[in-house]
């Protein structure tokens, strides 16, 4: 009787299968798909944690829309929370507080939704340096890397929309500021501000606009370019660590089914749990302690989330200037920190490959990762843009600073504005210095193996220390690296001014390159490993 019903799901399974074939090419896509090989590795862990908390924001998000009211129209509350009773606030105010006190399980969903929207940025943020630190960026993933910095973009507009939706003294605040930094465009700020708000700030229409921003023409962007993103890593594959038997030719790791997907599927719960659990345990945006916004109130302490910092910091780093042209007036306090400082951030991003390609004249692909010390410039770029980074991060919370450590405001902020040019530079060279240390000391490594911590003593009185010769497998690792070249000029040629500053960039870019000891054999090999394999193979 088990076996006649076995044998009859058994081959309904199969007639299904055959049909659902027929008509779209499951099995065939499928079964390519899922035999992918994955690399294994925990830095490439951090991509899935950003699309995971994505999709624990589409979750909680689809929750809270169904109890969120996106109205500006002034109501009185008369909820359930004591301190708010009474008070004028608009509907969007209102509603967040409903959620948070009358909706069951809404504070905890807010909550969830919140710490999922830091994971989100924060795992973006950590990818996008994984990325940039092990050269993932270069041929053939340009694309993929520009895909990436739109979606970093579109995921710092995102949570601004979301932290403005609320409607209270802290997220009006932001409001304001981010009203400024329109108005500071010269020629057509203030246009842009009457087109962005509907009229004088704040009217009544800038949250209806932000609730239709946040949670559909973002986030649809974000979907559509997550698919293209993940759609490009497997049809590009992933890179890989060097290690034995990996080169630029093959993909070493996990299968996607079931292996990869197990553990993928395990990451997706953890993240959920861990999202879950903070939002039980761990208040954030209590928009009910702050109260509705008021245009005319501002809180102290104000502080958007970590990562606006970054903004904040730039803008109370720079002093207040103004130039009037021509009946005028250039603000270049908000212009220069708040819309060209951010601009160029960008534009960097998106320029790096392309300009790591123009320094290095190198057109092959790349599909074995750097290690971080063997690229000491790219590293000590990466260094110094996350202290500067930190920097201004810090200077966005200068008042705490302040009072908490009974400093002058002032004289904070003054230290800030020497650490903004020096730090960087200082962090430059340090990481470059310690790169470089790195290799050299890999170097000796090969050259005179490791200690065995085994003294002996000669018949001559003298001691010394046994060693032994690098382990195989690490021996690979250290000497599989395809370092690049400084662009030389030709001699002969003479050079445009074009082409003698790229030289000279690139020269300084990639120079004290520590050699490893290899003999010609071994050099041969690793440039087979290493090679690009877009160029025929070489057999020894
Ligand atoms: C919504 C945001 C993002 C999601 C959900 C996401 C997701 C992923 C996933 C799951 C992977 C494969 C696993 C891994 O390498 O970590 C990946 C790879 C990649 N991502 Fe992202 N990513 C996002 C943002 C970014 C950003 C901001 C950048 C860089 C600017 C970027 C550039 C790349 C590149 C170049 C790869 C290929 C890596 C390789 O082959 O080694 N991604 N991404």
């Amino acid at each position: 009787m088990k076996k006649r019903l076995e044998r009859k799901v058994g081959a309904a399974a199969e007639q299904t299968a055959v049909a659902l074939d027929r008509r779209i090419p499951l099995m065939k896509a499928g079964k390519e798909l899922l035999r992918k090989a994955f690399p294994d590795h925990w830095s490439f862990l951090l991509g899935e944690l950003a699309l995971y908390s994505f999709v624990v924001l589409l979750i909680t998000g689809v929750f809270l829309t169904f109890f969120f009211h996106p109205g500006a129209a002034k109501t009185v509350y008369h909820g359930s929370y004591l301190p708010l009773r009474g008070v004028r606030m608009s509907e969007a105010y209102k509603s967040t507080v409903d959620i948070s006190f009358d909706i069951r399980g809404g504070l905890l969903i807010r909550q969830v939704h919140h710490w999922a929207a830091l994971l989100f940025l924060a795992s973006i943020s950590i990818h996008l340096l994984r990325i940039f630190f092990t050269g993932a960026f270069r041929r053939p993933r340009e694309i993929n890397w520009m895909i990436g910095v739109t979606l970093f973009l579109l995921a710092l507009l995102e949570g601004f929309a979301g932290y403005s939706l609320p409607d209270d003294l802290l997220s009006g605040t932001g409001l304001r500021t981010a009203q400024g930094f329109i108005l500071s465009v010269p020629l057509v700020g203030t246009y842009l501000s009457f087109f962005v708000f509907g009229g004088m700030f704040p009217g009544t229409e800038i949250i209806p606009r932000l609730y239709v921003t946040h949670i559909l023409l973002i986030p649809g962007l974000l979907a559509a370019l997550i698919s293209a993103h993940l759609g490009l890593v497997v049809y590009l594959k992933h890179t890989q660590w060097a290690g034995r038997g990996a080169t630029g030719r093959n993909v070493l790791g996990k299968p996607l089914f079931p292996q990869y997907t197990g553990k993928s599927v395990g990451l997706f719960f953890a993240v959920f749990g861990v999202l879950a659990l903070m939002g039980g345990i761990a208040q954030i945006n209590p928009i009910f302690e702050y109260g509705p916004y008021r245009a005319d109130q501002v809180s102290t302490d104000a502080q958007p989330d970590w990562y606006m910092g970054f903004l904040e910091g730039a803008l109370r780093l720079m002093p207040g200037a103004e130039t009037r042209v021509w009946g005028h007036t250039v603000s270049w306090n908000p212009l220069l920190p708040a819309v060209v400082l951010p601009m160029l951030f960008f534009l960097a991003l998106y320029a790096y490959p392309v300009f790591e390609r123009w320094l290095t004249g190198d057109l092959g692909e790349h599909h074995l990762a750097d290690r971080p010390r063997n690229q000491p410039a790219r590293t000590a770029l990466g260094a110094a843009a996350i202290t500067w980074y930190l920097v201004l991060l810090a200077d966005g919370g200068q008042d705490v600073l302040a009072y908490v450590f009974h400093l002058s405001v002032n004289d904070l902020n003054w230290f800030m504005r020497v650490c903004f040019f020096v730090l960087p530079a200082v962090a430059f060279w340090i990481t470059r210095r310690a790169c470089l240390a790195l290799q050299a000391h890999e170097r000796e490594l090969l050259e005179e193996g490791t200690e065995t911590g085994f003294i002996s003593q000669s018949v001559e009185g003298g001691y010394g220390e046994a060693h032994q010769p690098l382990p195989s497998e690490k021996a690979y690792v250290v000497m599989a690296r395809r370092l690049p070249q400084p662009l030389k000029l030709s001699p002969d040629a003479p050079a445009s001014r074009r082409r003698r500053l790229r030289a000279t960039l690139s020269a300084w870019y990639f120079r004290d390159l520590v050699e490893m000891p290899s003999t010609p054999v071994q050099r041969r090999k690793v440039a087979a490993l290493t090679a690009d394999p877009t160029q025929p193979e070489h057999q020894d």
